[in-house]
């Protein structure tokens, strides 16, 4: 098209190229940051992505000007160019996937826990959005409607109906707050538990909801800004944890099996199942034993439904009163064992709480029954056999926690006792201010970042915590991720914190549905995997994870994030290199990017 040109028009040209460009390409990031997050037509971002396609050309351009110097001899090879997936990976989980569960045990439900695929069986196309896909509303709207689009499977409509969990009305499910435990609404269920459990005070920040359902124990745990960890498998009921992620609930996909929970000792300061169908009695308590492992000390335990007050409800459950008796004295048992101690028991709700140090715990059980895990083995727990022993209390007492939000800043008790080797209070100190400075920033690069448009958000590589303490607001929530190979173990950290994370590594993919996650940050993450495993499969699985339009900010050094450029350059992804908040001669770079709006084809429907 260009015509050819002398040495001078060229230049001139490739000016006029660039200023033109750079225009096209900054109304259109800020256009597509700017007009999605309504949960509106998809004909918009359409359009927007329709225009976009002509700034392609852009981002190297003003890259290039920028890094002339350090960047060395750029790779001006094309990208290679990664095709849809083909319409039915549309919900795909690369670690839950049916087919391959089946061909695991279903005994302690291995089936329903992480098995990924091998290095020959993983896929390196993207995954497409559904036909008509939209961005979900604006919280808290969207913790009563999802668009159906989204996730389209009514079968829990009908399945769940008489429990009040969801509704299809039109185009758009609505969720009445219902669970099966809490046909009055979860707001009136929270109500009764914080009768007996400090919820109000900022005691009771971080909880675990075991066997969630759709989340509505966590949804309406926010306003009384408890932050839930939800978990469920992925099962014949399509999509619990999807629906979650959708109203803006964190959540992940996750069972109670042979595997340790993949977070921290002493991490969550309520645990909480209600009809959860795990069976809590079996092996002398051996998922008691894990939730009290995950439960920090003076923590609750919360479980309602079967067998609690079965001698007024067995017949409506359809169970034989025996067997419910004897659920009942196991988990007495393994309560007592773990020296647990009973708070209340109130219609179908019994809440225990666990003590708050060894001492007092006098009495403890018969000490032979009593089987200790080893101290040092407490966080140890990526692919670890759950082996049904308790874990001890650390040794040093590291102290009371402060209410939350003062938690937030605080110095946490795992640091000033010195738990985290290599991390003293000064570390602390100095790394928060460190990514206030950071997150103010990306706060220039990003205006729409503390609006609400960003509700669901992960930080791949999340150290101590300091983004996601950083950005800390009402409107969003923030999936802390520590990977399994970092240096080190500072997940314990971010939850005493108030905040709530997960182990994870990376060359694997995350526990959860596609576009689940509207804004990843993604720090060091790619130094840290280098020669680990292929960036290439760690890329695509953020674009899985990530919803259309959704943004990612990458933080790395420079010759890092040039090969992530260009990887993800075959990605549909918009990007734009910007330097340090301290100038061009930092090494570390930011990368943003906004993954274009596109969907799947059905038009092959099989
Ligand atoms: C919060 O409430 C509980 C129970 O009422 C009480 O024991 C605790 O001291 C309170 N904590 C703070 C920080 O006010
Ligand atoms: C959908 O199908 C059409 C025609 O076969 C093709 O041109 C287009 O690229 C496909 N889109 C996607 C996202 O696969």
């Amino acid at each position: 098209m260009a015509p050819k040109a002398n040495a001078d028009g060229r230049t001139r040209s490739s000016v006029q190229i660039f200023i033109v460009a750079g225009l096209c390409c900054f109304f259109y990031i800020l256009g597509a940051w700017q007009r999605s997050g309504f949960g509106k037509g998809d004909s918009i971002a359409l359009e927007i992505t329709k225009n976009g396609a002509d700034c392609s050309i852009i981002p190297s351009l003003t890259f290039d000007s920028h890094h002339a110097g350090e960047a060395g001899n750029i790779d001006e090879s094309k990208p290679k160019v990664f095709e849809p997936c083909h319409h039915s990976y549309t919900d795909y989980t690369p670690c839950q996937d049916q087919k391959r569960a089946m061909t695991f045990p279903r005994e302690d439900m291995n089936y329903r826990e992480r098995h990924c695929p091998r290095e020959e069986e993983k896929l390196h196309c993207l995954i497409p959005a559904p036909k008509g896909y939209v961005t979900p509303f604006p919280w808290p709207k969207s913790r009563d409607y999802v668009p159906y689009a989204n996730a389209p499977y009514k079968s829990l409509t009908v399945e769940k109906a008489v429990q009040n969990w969801i509704q299809y009305e039109g185009n758009v499910f609505r969720f009445p707050g219902g669970g099966t435990q809490f046909p009055q609404g979860a707001d009136k269920y929270i109500d009764q538990l914080a009768a007996v459990i400090p919820i109000k005070n900022g005691t009771v920040r971080t909880a675990l909801d075991t066997g969630c359902g759709v989340a509505s124990w966590g949804a309406y745990l926010l306003s009384r800004h408890v932050l839930a960890m939800s978990f469920a498998p992925r099962d014949s009921h399509e999509a619990q944890v999807q629906f979650a992620l959708e109203r803006g609930v964190p959540a992940v996909i996750g069972v109670l099996g042979t595997i340790r929970l993949p977070y921290p000792s002493r991490a969550f300061d309520m645990a909480h199942c209600s009809r959860c169908l795990i069976p809590w009695g079996i092996n002398d308590g051996k998922y008691l034993k894990e939730v009290d492992r995950v439960l920090r000390p003076g923590g609750y335990w919360v479980l309602s439904g079967p067998p609690i007050n079965w001698k007024n409800n067995y017949i409506s459950w359809q169970r034989p009163k025996e067997d419910l008796e004897e659920e009942e004295r196991q988990i007495e048992e393994a309560a007592k064992l773990l020296c647990w101690e009973k708070k209340s028991e109130k219609g179908e709700t019994a809440i225990w709480q666990k003590r708050v140090d060894s001492d007092s715990c006098g009495d403890r059980q018969d000490a032979s029954r009593a089987n200790f895990c080893k101290a040092d083995e407490a966080d140890s727990v990526w692919y670890k056999k759950m082996e049904g022993c308790i874990t001890p209390y650390p040794e040093v007492s590291s102290g009371e926690l402060k209410p939350f939000p003062k938690r937030l800043y605080a110095v946490p008790p795992r640091i000033s006792s010195g738990s985290v080797p290599g991390v003293s209070a000064e570390d602390y100190e100095e790394d928060n201010k460190k990514w206030k400075k950071h997150v103010n920033a990306y706060r220039r690069i990003n205006k729409l970042i503390d609006t609400g448009r960003y509700r669901n958000i992960m930080d791949m590589n999340a150290g101590l915590g300091g983004f996601a303490a950083a950005i800390e607001s009402p409107k969003l929530w923030v999936m802390n991720v520590v990977p399994t190979i970092a240096e080190k173990n500072t997940l314990g950290v971010v939850y005493e914190r108030g905040l709530i994370g997960i182990y994870h590594d990376w060359c694997e993919g995350f526990s959860t549905y596609p576009r689940t996650y509207d804004l990843i940050h993604s720090h060091g993450v790619f130094s840290l995997y280098n020669g680990k495993c292929n960036w290439e499969d760690i890329l695509l699985e953020m674009d899985r994870i990530l919803r259309p339009e959704g943004a990612v900010i990458f933080r790395d050094e420079v010759d890092v994030l040039i090969k992530v450029k260009k990887i993800v350059g075959g990605m549909r992804w918009d990007t734009k290199m910007v330097d340090h908040e301290d100038g061009p001669l930092v090494p570390e770079k930011v990368l943003v990017v906004v993954k274009q709006y596109w969907v799947g084809n059905s038009t092959d429907t099989q």
